[in-house]
């Protein structure tokens, strides 16, 4: 059986071909650029615009016809509105004009079951970071639990904001991570409410702090101080869930200093640790098709009545019956 995924929840328009033995066929990825944040309708307006396209070069990829196509995954939810109904009309017609199920797939899980698929890890504690979301993940009693998480923003859209308040460019990620590492660390707020991460007053304190003292020392500290964050709280999960495995997933995985704060404190726990290879770090069609065929081989159906988008769509909201 071969599944095509179509991720569509935010800036980037992602198709993966996934077969029903794991095998990613193909993973097209378009960005629309991004000069300021996100524009919801404008980002829609990007994916509608490059939809066939990002097909076409997808089934290129592949070797296939969309007649080779057996089950069709959209991602439901969470995400922007706009965004993600344009992935789920594309998600419809395909499931109409072949005549082939349809399944909407839960976007934080997807980045989870590629990490799971392509690492070695069987049952991890995932720490998912990324622009939208801030998640520390379990799996325990049928469900994806989720044992902490942000309050406010998200830790990628923290850094990308502040890189643009500043005027060091677009994605922040990857930009304050490369300045970072010829800083100098000054105190910023570490803000951790129980199990839960606040990155809105490292923010603004992150933007004050670079009117006067220099932009490498200002993201090594923010770095250094929301990572810390990052590592405290999954560290916690940790001892609570006794997973013997630690998982980071997510476009925010991507950064070298998270990566060895978190394999640094999995180590003195004993864990194993895991990052997936950098191409299903950040959104992908793939991870969405490969939830798509877990949910489909399990059994699970749904009408094109059921396939609303759900911009608030928890993690914990999904019977995992695929495990
Ligand atoms: P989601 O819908 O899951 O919230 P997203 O739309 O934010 O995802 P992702 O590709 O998962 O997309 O993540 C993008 C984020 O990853 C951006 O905030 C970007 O700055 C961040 N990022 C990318 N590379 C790095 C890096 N090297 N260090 C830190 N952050 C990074
Ligand atoms: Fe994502």
């Amino acid at each position: 059986m071969i599944c095509l995924g179509i991720e569509g929840t935010a800036e980037k328009l992602g198709i993966g071909i996934v077969s029903d033995d794991g095998e990613i066929l193909a993973n097209v990825t378009k960005h629309q650029p991004l000069v300021t944040g996100i524009h919801p309708r404008e980002a829609a307006q990007h994916h509608a615009d490059n939809m066939r396209g990002v097909l076409e070069s997808a089934l290129k990829k592949a070797k296939l016809d969309l007649k080779d196509i057996d089950l069709v995954a959209f991602s439901q939810g969470p995400g922007l509105g706009p965004c993600l109904r344009v992935a789920a009309v594309s998600a419809r017609t395909i499931s109409l004009i072949n005549d082939i199920p349809i399944i909407g797939v839960n976007h934080c899980i997807g980045h989870i079951e590629i990490g799971l698929l392509l690492t070695d890890a069987n049952d991890p504690l995932t720490l998912y970071v990324s622009g939208g979301n801030t998640q520390v993940i379990a799996f325990d009693s049928g469900r994806y639990r989720v044992f902490g998480e942000t309050l406010d923003i998200a830790i990628g859209n923290c850094i990308d904001q502040f890189a643009r308040a500043v005027g060091i460019g677009s994605p922040g990620g990857p930009i304050v991570e490369k300045l970072a590492k010829n800083g100098n660390y000054i105190p910023l707020p570490y803000v951790v409410k129980g199990m839960d991460l606040s990155f809105s007053g490292i923010y603004t304190a992150s933007v004050n702090a670079a009117k006067h003292h220099k932009i490498e020392d200002v993201c090594r500290s923010l770095q250094e101080t929301a990572f810390a964050m990052l590592t405290e709280v999954t560290e916690r999960a940790l001892a609570h869930t006794e997973k013997r495995e630690v998982m980071l997933a997510g476009g925010v995985a991507i950064n070298k200093r998270l990566q060895k704060m978190l394999s640094a404190m999995a180590k003195e726990h004993g864990a194993s640790f895991f990052v997936p290879p950098r191409d299903v770090l950040s959104d992908n069609g793939a991870m969405i098709a490969w939830v798509g065929l877990l949910r489909h081989k399990s059994g699970e159906r749904q009408d094109i009545e059921d396939t609303a988008v759900k911009q608030r769509f928890r993690t914990d909201e999904v019977d995992v019956k695929w495990k």
